[in-house]
């Protein structure tokens, strides 16, 4: 039963101006963010879910870091509180950063979050609710034992590299373990720490997994997932029936890598699958960080959810008065495979879905653009699903190629034969601008190989904004099954699952001339072969009720 998280985002301090703008085309409709400045961070109690989120509330120097708070019903609308837990003690003194909750026996949250102390060190403290009658969790109240860990000169821990403690999980022997976020020298690594009260907390001999070169990881999150279902299990769960995950966001890459294993608890050891050193799984190979996951014991499944910054210039930033935002809260399960995690946006998400469109089954044929009316263009989702055949007009590959790279260079204004295929959306009338998902076929060593880009490099007029193409290999079989591909548009977001979830990339794009009505959509495809649209949905989407 645990649950709940928070999630830290340290390292950037920028200053904000706080200026609402009345015209914010770029502004969510439907995915959680703060009325101002940055935000990250989840629990389930009471039936209520709680989101915090690191925030600054003056909005302008580092420091101040506070857990802010805000609780939903159904992880689509949600309510501001007071923050959680602010600067009030030594060992938090100069700002409380992130950590996690867990649900300790009685049905009893409590938080272990990182604080600074007045030596600017980064230690780790422990906060419990005040009133368990208050399904709220209003107020919380910090031990005077704070800090109860902390660098030493006998741990010879790096007190500027040591944060984000996760959600704990009981052993059978009865103590509860965390992992925090570490580094040696450039060996990156998740130390293990045991308590029976979740008080007193002693350090293992050794981390419960660490990698060569990798920098520091924030944000670890260690879980199980079962072996077959998309069933979520509590953070405790280690019997047969299991697979575990590692998540550590890597502070040199700014991306979240994840690695399945198993957990050997009688070691206190993750042995992942794969050969160390190969991070190359991620949750979302676009815009993400600081990830976390909780167990929700109310619906039996476990949500991931992510912070996505923006794109957009310093300057431009100040001008909107708001920063980052955080990914539509997504369920997260073992693939059949075993060999990667498939994410899906809660079902919840689909209540604010209205004014369906569908189109009929049809050939798409190559060079063809086929506009989707009738759903509000800059808030809506769109679901895709294509059936190929003439996999011999797949290009050929002769070298192993970054996707990402690859996706820069085979942009969808470069025709392909199988391919590229997707959709356009943000898309000004004369395609002035316009950001594009799609997929494209290759041949590399006798495999067929799918490619999922997410292309913004022609998303805004104005290059202020970044606009760094993302991609990645989708393993799906073409030949077995169909090809999906489904797009959440938010004003400014783009995030988009492919193959049913097997791959995720977010995206964040700024149009000067496709904003509000003036956008379009389309199905596009600028392969030479013919590719057949199986089925064709989408919606308009509500206006979430957000702070
Ligand atoms: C605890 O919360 C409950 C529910 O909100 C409230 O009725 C009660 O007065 C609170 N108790 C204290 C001591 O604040
Ligand atoms: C400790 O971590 C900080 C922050 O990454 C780094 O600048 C410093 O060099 C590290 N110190 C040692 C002794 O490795
Ligand atoms: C866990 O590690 C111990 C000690 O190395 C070993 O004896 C045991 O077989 C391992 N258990 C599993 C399930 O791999
Ligand atoms: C935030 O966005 C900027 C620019 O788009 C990027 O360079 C940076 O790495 C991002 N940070 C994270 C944590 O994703
Ligand atoms: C399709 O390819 C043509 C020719 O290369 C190009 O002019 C056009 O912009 C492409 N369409 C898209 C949507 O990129």
């Amino acid at each position: 039963m645990t649950m709940a998280i928070i999630w830290l985002f340290t390292l950037f301090s920028v200053i904000y101006a706080i200026h609402a703008s009345s015209n914010q085309p770029y502004r969510t409709a439907f995915h959680f963010q703060p009325p101002k400045n940055w935000i990250n961070g989840p629990l389930r109690y009471g039936g209520l879910y709680h989101l915090f989120y690191q925030y600054n509330p003056k909005g302008a120097v580092w420091g101040n870091i506070v857990w802010a708070h805000s609780v939903s019903k159904d992880l689509v609308n949600w309510t501001p509180l007071d923050p959680a837990i602010f600067p009030s003690q030594p060992s938090d003194i100069n700002g409380c950063w992130s950590g996690s909750s867990t649900i300790l026996p009685g049905n009893k949250p409590a938080i272990l979050y990182t604080g600074i102390d007045p030596r600017n060190q980064q230690v780790q403290n422990l906060a419990i609710p005040k009133n368990l009658s208050d399904p709220f969790l209003r107020e919380w109240v910090k031990t005077p034992k704070n800090p109860l860990m902390a660098p030493t000169s006998a741990n010879k821990i790096n007190s500027s590299s040591f944060r984000d403690p996760t959600t704990g999980w009981l052993g059978k022997d009865g103590h509860w373990r965390v992992l925090v976020g570490s580094k040696r020298r450039t060996r990156g690594m998740a130390l293990l720490y045991r308590s029976k009260d979740f008080v007193n907390w002693v350090q293992a001999k050794h981390p419960i997994h660490s990698t060569k070169g990798s920098g520091m990881w924030e944000c670890p999150d260690f879980f199980p997932v079962l072996n077959g279902g998309q069933s979520g299990v509590d953070t405790s769960v280690n019997d047969g029936g299991v697979r575990h995950v590692l998540k550590v966001s890597l502070d040199d890459k700014k991306h979240d890598y994840y690695m399945i294993g198993s957990y050997n608890a009688s070691k206190d050891a993750f042995i992942p699958d794969q050969v160390l050193n190969e991070f190359f799984l991620r949750y979302d190979y676009g815009k993400y960080y600081a990830s976390k996951t909780f167990f929700d014991d109310g619906k039996k499944r476990r949500i991931l959810l992510g912070w996505v910054n923006e794109s957009s210039s310093v300057a431009d930033d100040i001008k909107k008065g708001w920063s980052g935002i955080h990914t539509i809260p997504r369920a997260i399960w073992l693939h059949k495979s075993g060999k990667q995690l498939v994410q899906w946006p809660v079902v919840e998400i689909e209540k604010l879905r209205t004014y369906p469109v569908k189109l009929p089954s049809q050939v798409l044929k190559g060079g063809q653009l086929l506009q989707i009316n009738g759903v509000t263009p800059t808030q809506a989702d769109v679901e895709i699903s294509f059936e190929v055949n003439k996999l011999r007009k797949a290009e050929v590959l002769d070298c192993w190629t970054d996707p990402q790279i690859l996706c820069s260079k085979k942009d969808s204004s470069l025709k392909g034969g199988l391919g590229p295929f997707g959709l356009l959306v943000f898309a000004s009338k004369g395609l002035q601008e316009y950001t594009s998902i799609f997929f494209r076929m290759f041949r590399y060593q006798n495999k067929n190989l799918v490619l999922m880009c997410s292309d913004q490099s022609r998303s805004s007029l104005n290059k202020g904004n970044d606009m760094t193409t993302y991609g990645t290999f989708v393993d799906v079989n073409p030949l077995h099954e169909k090809l999906s591909l489904r797009t959440l548009i938010d004003h400014s977001v783009v995030e988009s699952f492919g193959g049913e979830g097997r791959a995720c990339i977010t995206a964040r794009v700024y149009p000067t001339l496709a904003i509000n009505d003036k956008a379009q959509i389309y199905a596009f495809n600028n392969g030479t072969a013919d590719v057949k649209i199986t089925s064709l949905s989408a919606w308009s989407m509500k206006k979430a009720q957000i702070n």
